[in-house]
């Protein structure tokens, strides 16, 4: 590294001047923010076990192209915080000078440390996930701190007041909730709104495999004003072509075997992925292409919160965008292989 006049020349990441000419931002729930209609998600590939240079990658190529909402939890790794700690790294050395551009979100609701409060919903476990997280990336404040899952045991009351009590400290900017069911939902909207601090976001699992959010959440979130972002939205990966012929040794069903196995990957489900495949084919799109723009196509989502194991993922995916339009035809062509 040499020096001129005191001045590092040492190369920093400067963002590219073009990255908020092609996406587009939507209004989260009836709230004044906004965010990009696919956002990424570091819950794989961030963990000390991953390539740091390949996740610093990622999330410079996610900027570069208007993403600018990366999603992580306490627990994301391996091990738990790893992904966290690692942001932590990556912000420093590139991100610092952009964190006005950033929607940096974290969350708290599984296990997380031994003993009675590293889990669930009391206000003694978040309170003090969220100084664990904001000490991890290096950061003052997130700007959305989630309830990762529902508490059976705890009164929501306590749970959501914990929430109320980390915007007012300054800790996080908006609040949210994931997981939750339909009547759970309208239950903690209802207490954040009388406590001032109104429910931004619902983070559930939605893709074209998974429908539970339109059995009563996307309606109760469109009622309350509250904004949805679906997480897993190709299904950990199964809705791509990436297991069409086979089972890659870098794919996730290989490498995790926890969240995503080999054994659920079935001959039923390659032969559905296969007919939807032919028809993202005919509409000029990839499989992940057309699984993000199925989603995009309801107003009421937010967001599509992607995860990538490499920027080339990225950048394929972010072309759903360039089509978001589905005739009745091609609707009905993917609920006949759906049901
Ligand atoms: N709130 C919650 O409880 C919760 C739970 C789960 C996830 N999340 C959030 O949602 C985010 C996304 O979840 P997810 O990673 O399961 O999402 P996903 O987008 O359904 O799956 C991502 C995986 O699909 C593969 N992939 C991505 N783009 C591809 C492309 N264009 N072509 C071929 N393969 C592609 C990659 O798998 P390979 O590794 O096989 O290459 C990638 O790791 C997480 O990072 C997290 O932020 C939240």
């Amino acid at each position: 590294m040499s020096k001129l006049f005191g001045v590092s020349s040492k190369k920093t990441y400067q963002a590219k001047e073009t990255r908020y000419d092609k996406m587009n931002y939507r209004r989260c729930g009836k709230s004044g923010l906004l965010l990009p209609e696919i956002s990424l998600g570091l819950w794989h590939n961030f963990g000390f076990t991953d390539n740091f240079e390949n996740a610093r990658n990622l999330l410079k190529c996610a900027f570069d192209k208007g993403i600018t909402h990366f999603d992580l939890a306490n627990n994301y790794g391996p091990p738990y915080g790893a992904a966290e700690s690692n942001f932590g790294t990556i912000f420093k050395k590139d991100f610092k000078p952009y964190r006005d551009e950033l929607i940096i979100s974290s969350k708290a609701g599984w296990d997380m440390w031994s003993g009675p409060y590293g889990n669930f919903g009391s206000r003694k476990y978040l309170i003090s996930s969220l100084d664990q997280s904001l000490q991890r990336m290096g950061l003052d404040y997130v700007d959305i701190f989630y309830h990762h899952r529902p508490d059976p045991e705890t009164p929501m009351e306590e749970t959501m007041g914990a929430l109320d009590h980390i915007v007012r400290q300054g800790k996080a900017l908006y609040v949210g909730i994931s997981q939750y069911s339909a009547d759970e939902t309208l239950k903690a909207a209802k207490i954040l709104k009388q406590l001032g601090t109104p429910c931004l976001i619902h983070q559930p699992r939605y893709n074209m495999m998974d429908r539970w959010v339109e059995n009563g959440l996307l309606d109760v979130l469109e009622n309350e004003g509250v904004g949805a972002i679906a997480f897993s939205p190709l299904q950990q990966g199964i809705l791509t072509d990436k297991y069409l012929a086979g089972f890659p040794e870098d794919s996730r069903a290989v490498k995790d075997g926890r969240y995503l196995k080999t054994e659920q990957i079935d001959k039923k489900l390659i032969s559905k992925v296969k007919q939807l495949n032919k028809i993202a084919k005919a509409r000029g799109q990839s499989l992940a292409q057309m699984a993000i723009a199925w989603l995009l196509k309801d107003q009421r989502i937010t967001s599509v919160l992607v995860g990538a194991s490499k920027s080339e993922q990225l950048l394929d995916s972010l072309k759903a965008l360039d089509n978001l339009e589905f005739s009745a035809e091609n609707l009905e062509q993917i609920e006949a292989v759906l049901k």
